[in-house]
C-alpha cells in the first residue's frame, strides 16, 4: 500500500510500518517487518551519548549511530554552523573552482594529516575514498613509467565500501558473492586477530606481528613487485572485531611497502577523528602511510563528508602540463559539509576529545574486560574508545558459535534484546561473532558501565540459549 502524502503523519500509521513500505534499507532482512515478528526502530531525536526512539524510549548510543558521532548527538553548534553556510553559499563544486569552507577544511586536514600527506581530496564517504585512492594509485604508477602496477592487497574479513571497486578491495566472501565478478586483482592476506592467530604466535605479540606482515611481503613477491601498486589496510580492522597492530605490525608494512615500491593506505574511515585519540590513527601508531582514507567522524556524522588525504610524492606528476587526476564526485568539498566539519573540528580542539578518549580509553578497556566472566566471552579487545566482544561457545578451546547458533543467538535473540535493554550497538558475524562498541567519544565511565551492564544481562541470557 501506498502512503497517501497528504495526510498527517499520525494518519498514515507508525512510522515503523512506514518504513517497511519505501524505504530500502541497507543491509537490511525484511522478511521479519513483513510476517510481523519485528518493527523497524524509527530513531527521532538525539543528545549527548544517547538516542531516543518514536515512543520515547531512551537508547544508549553504544556505536556512535555508525563509527560516526563522535562529539556527540545534538550540537547546535555545527546545526548552526551549516546553516549559516547554507545562507550564504549552499553549494558551488570544487571541479576547477573552490570556496572557502572546502579550503579551509584541506588545509586544516593536511596540517593534521602525518608526515607530507597534504593533498586533500573530498569524497561524501568512505567507500568514495577507497576508490579514489585505488584509481590515484594506479594513474600515478602509469604517469611515473610503470603502468602494471594496479594490483591491490587487502586483508581477510577487511570491509572497504561497497562500490564494485572498494567491494573487491574488501575480505568478506559472503558480501562480494552476488556481485562476482569484481573488479580483478585484489589479493588477500591475513588480518592481525591474534585470538584466532596460529596456536604458535598467540603467545607472542611481536612475533605474531612479524609474521603477519611478512604475508604482505609473500603476497608482493608472489604476485610480482612490478604489478602490485598497493597495501590497503585498517590501522585497527573494525571487521570481525577490532583487531589492533600487534607491536611492529603497521612499522613492518611500511617497510615492506617501501622495499617494493607499493603505496600503503591507511583506510581510517572509522579510526580517524578520535576514535583511537589522535585525529588520525596512524600517527597516534606512528607510522606514516601514502595516503589515508577517512569519512565518518570528520563532520561527526552531521553531513556525508569523505576524503583520500595523498602525500607529495603522489601529488608531484599532476602538477605538470596536461594532466589531472580524471577522477571526482558532485558532492566533493560540499559546502555545507565542510562547514560542518569545521565546526566539529572546532569542538574537538575546544573539548580536547582526543585527549578525553586517550584519558579514559584503559577506563573503556577494564569495564568490558569484567565481562570475561562469563562463559559465553572469549575475547576482549581493541583499542581507543573501539572495542568488540568475541562470543564463543567453549571458552577453553576458543570454539566459535556454529552457524545455526550464531543465527539463533546473534541475529535471533541479541540484536534485538541489547536494543529492548538500552543499548544500541552491533552484534556482527561477518567474521568470528563479535559484539562492536565504539561510543561518542565524549563517553565516560557512566557510559561505560551503563554499556558493561546491558552487556552483562543480555549475554547472560544468550550464553543460555547456546
Ligand atoms: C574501513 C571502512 N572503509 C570504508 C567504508 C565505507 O564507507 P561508506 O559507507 O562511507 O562508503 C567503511 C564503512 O563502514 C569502513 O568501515
Amino acid at each position: 500500500m501506498t502512503a497517501d502524502p497528504r495526510r498527517t503523519a499520525s494518519e498514515q500509521g507508525p512510522l515503523s510500518r512506514r518504513a517497511a513500505e519505501h524505504l530500502w534499507m541497507p543491509f537490511t532482512r525484511y522478511s521479519p517487518y513483513f510476517d510481523g515478528t519485528a518493527e523497524v526502530p524509527v530513531i527521532v531525536r538525539g543528545e549527548g551519548a544517547y538516542v531516543w526512539d518514536e515512543q520515547g524510549r531512551r537508547y544508549l548510543d553504544g556505536l556512535s549511530g555508525l563509527f560516526t558521532v563522535q562529539v556527540g548527538h545534538g550540537r547546535s553548534e555545527i546545526a548552526d554552523a551549516m546553516a549559516a553556510q547554507a545562507k550564504e553559499l549552499a553549494f558551488f563544486p570544487v571541479w576547477s573552482y573552490a570556496h572557502p569552507t572546502a579550503i579551509e577544511l584541506a588545509e586544516r586536514l593536511a596540517a593534521e594529516a602525518p608526515g607530507d600527506l597534504d593533498r586533500v581530496f573530498f569524497t561524501s564517504g568512505g567507500g568514495e575514498a577507497v576508490e579514489s585512492a585505488w584509481k590515484l594509485a594506479k594513474q600515478y604508477f602509469r604517469l611515473t613509467g610503470r603502468p602494471n602496477k594496479h594490483k591491490v592487497i587487502s586483508r581477510s574479513v577487511a570491509y572497504h565500501g561497497t562500490s564494485q571497486g572498494a567491494l573487491s578491495i574488501t575480505g568478506i566472501p559472503g558480501a562480494k558473492e552476488p556481485f562476482e565478478p569484481l573488479v580483478p586483482s585484489t589479493i588477500r592476506v591475513p588480518n592481525t586477530n591474534i585470538y584466532r592467530a596460529p596456536e604458535h604466535l598467540r603467545e607472542d605479540e611481536k612475533s605474531f606481528g612479524r609474521w603477519a606482515a611478512d604475508r604482505v611481503a609473500e603476497a608482493i613477491a608472489f604476485e610480482g613487485p612490478d604489478t602490485v601498486a598497493a597495501v590497503f589496510l585498517e590501522p585497527v580492522q573494525n571487521s570481525g572485531g577490532c583487531f589492533a597492530p600487534p607491536p611492529g605490525y603497521l612499522e613492518r608494512v611500511r617497510e615492506i611497502c617501501d622495499a617494493y615500491d607499493v603505496l600503503l593506505v591507511a583506510d581510517e574511515t572509522i579510526t580517524a577523528f578520535g576514535r583511537i585519540g589522535d585525529t588520525f590513527a596512524m600517527k597516534r601508531f606512528g607510522v606514516t602511510p601514502d595516503i589515508i582514507t577517512c569519512a565518518k567522524g570528520m563532520t561527526s556524522g552531521y553531513a556525508p563528508m569523505g576524503a583520500m588525504i595523498a602525500s607529495q610524492r603522489l601529488f608531484e606528476p599532476f602538477r605538470h602540463g596536461t594532466t589531472m587526476f580524471l577522477h571526482g564526485f558532485t558532492w566533493s568539498g560540499h559546502p555545507v559539509g565542510a562547514a560542518a566539519a569545521l565546526a566539529n573540528l572546532d569542538i574537538f580542539e575546544r573539548e580536547g576529545i582526543n585527549q578525553h578518549v586517550r584519558d579514559h580509553e584503559e577506563d573503556f578497556r577494564r569495564t568490558l574486560e569484567r565481562l570475561l566472566d562469563l562463559p559465553i566471552v572469549g575475547d576482549v579487545r581493541g583499542a581507543g574508545y573501539f572495542m568488540a566482544v568475541e562470543l564463543v561457545q567453549d571458552k577453553t578451546t576458543r570454539e566459535t558459535l556454529d552457524d545455526e547458533q550464531a543465527e539463533r543467538v546473534l541475529r535471533g535473540y541479541l540484536s534485538s534484546a541489547l536494543l529492548e535493554n538500552g543499548l544500541y550497538c552491533r552484534a556482527d558475524d561477518r567474521g568470528d561473532p563479535v559484539v562492536q562498541l565504539s561510543p561518542p567519544l565524549i563517553s565516560d565511565q557512566t557510559q561505560f558501565d551503563e554499556i558493561e551492564q546491558i552487556l552483562r544481562t543480555t549475554l547472560t541470557e544468550a550464553g543460555n540459549l547456546l
